[in-house]
């Protein structure tokens, strides 16, 4: 198992080496996730594919992330931040993302997302500003 429950919490931990990868249409379904996206996500592929990507949407999490997100990753073709994510079985995981803009040959657009173990500082900040966010929704 390459990722580990906290025992006394429904936080789950991923390492320093691994980074976890996921890829959108323009809509936002998800079209590839790799190996440990499932692990921490605790989906199996079948399942994720086609699935719009706030299937692992955390409650906790404020609209207006996400609609910075989406803004930046459609003007400046970039967005970076930090995210808890809600596993399946209602646990869930902080992360670092950086989400890219992909634009292909034939002018179709795809949306790269990559994931790296946060700065727990960071995530110490976020903890009440996102409740504070989320207050305000
Ligand atoms: C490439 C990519 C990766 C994303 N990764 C996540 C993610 O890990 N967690 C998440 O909650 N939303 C993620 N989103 C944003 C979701 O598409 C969605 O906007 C968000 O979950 C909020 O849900 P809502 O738009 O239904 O309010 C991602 C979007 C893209 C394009």
């Amino acid at each position: 198992m390459a990722v580990i429950k906290s025992e006394n919490s429904q936080e789950w931990y991923f390492s320093s080496d691994q980074y976890i990868l996921s890829e959108t249409d323009d809509k936002g379904f998800i079209i590839y996730a790799n190996d440990i996206f499932c692990e921490i996500a605790g989906y199996k592929i079948e399942k994720l594919l086609g699935q719009p990507h706030n299937i692992i949407r955390h409650p906790d999490m404020p609209r207006i992330a996400f609609k910075g997100l989406w803004d930046d990753i459609q003007s400046k073709g970039f967005w970076s931040g930090i995210v808890k994510n809600l596993r399946k079985d209602g646990g869930f995981y902080w992360v670092y993302a950086t989400v890219l803009r992909k634009v292909h040959d034939d002018g179709s657009v795809t949306y790269l997302s990559v994931r790296r173990v946060p700065d727990k500082t960071a995530v110490t900040a976020c903890i009440p500003l996102y409740a504070e966010l989320k207050s305000q929704e």
